[in-house]
């Protein structure tokens, strides 16, 4: 099980530091079974880089570049951010293709660029509430899969994480029931087992769409849940661990 916050654009400096602080003494001994981890805004990673080292909370980015360095302004490398200490990297977040048009073609390179400098990528995919009507969930998901994971070189299973996060379920308060969770899950992971084989049952797919202490037992006592990518709760230190707590 895997526990992983985005703080998205959010938090000051002075924020985000008591923040790591309070994540790292709040799920002290409880991160035991489920990994922990937080992505804090890219000009706070150094700051919180140092609050959670040596401790059970692991980094991460909320995006990274696909090139390892050169002209590419406003990027930042998986060199440069495993140089911090990341150990992830979010790509594809639903608000990435949305509001940055990036691509799966733009995805998939990005897990390129994250895999061959040792971060494990956090592919995000999902449906809007559209293609959830018209029947299509299942399909669009499937294909952004397939593209964002185009030439991505898995040697393990612990390489990679799968985020699934409707769309219509971030940051609206809307969960996806358990069952519409699993469902989605256990597509996802028959997709994972075309392409990587029995690789496939080991890696992580973590649910996303305003998982809260409330909701995340059950949505993580589903068979092909293995934890959460979490956004809004994961702002309140003692709340987010009360998910941790959950998984
Ligand atoms: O990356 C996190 C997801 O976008 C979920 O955000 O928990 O605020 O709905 P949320």
């Amino acid at each position: 099980m895997l526990v992983v916050g985005n703080w998205k654009m959010n938090t000051s400096h002075a924020e985000a530091i008591a923040l790591a602080a309070d994540v790292v003494r709040e799920t002290e001994g409880i991160a035991g079974k489920a990994g922990v981890g937080v992505c804090p805004p890219f000009v706070w990673l150094d700051a919180v880089a140092e609050r959670v080292r040596g401790t059970q909370v692991a980094l991460g980015a909320q995006n990274v570049a696909a090139e390892a360095s050169g002209a590419f302004t406003g990027e930042t490398s998986a060199p440069m951010l495993s140089d911090l200490g990341c150990t992830y990297a979010i790509v594809g977040h639903s608000e990435r293709r949305a509001l940055f048009g990036e691509t799966d073609a733009d995805v998939a390179a990005r897990a390129r660029g994250a895999m061959a400098h040792g971060l494990v990528p956090i592919v995000c995919v999902g449906e809007t509430l559209e293609e959830r009507k018209s029947g299509d969930a299942e399909a669009v998901v499937r294909r952004q899969l397939e593209g964002s994971l185009d030439g991505l070189d898995v040697a393990s299973d612990d390489a990679l994480v799968i985020a699934y996060e409707p769309v219509w379920a971030i940051g609206t308060g809307e969960t996806a029931s358990p069952e519409q969770a699993q469902d989605m899950h256990a597509t996802i992971r028959a997709a994972l087992r075309q392409r990587l084989g029995d690789l496939a049952s080991g890696v992580q797919i973590l649910y996303g769409g305003s998982v809260k202490p409330g909701n995340a037992a059950t949505l993580f006592a589903q068979e092909d849940v293995d934890g959460g990518l979490v956004g809004g709760a994961s702002l309140d230190a003692a709340g987010f661990a009360a998910i941790v707590r959950a998984a």
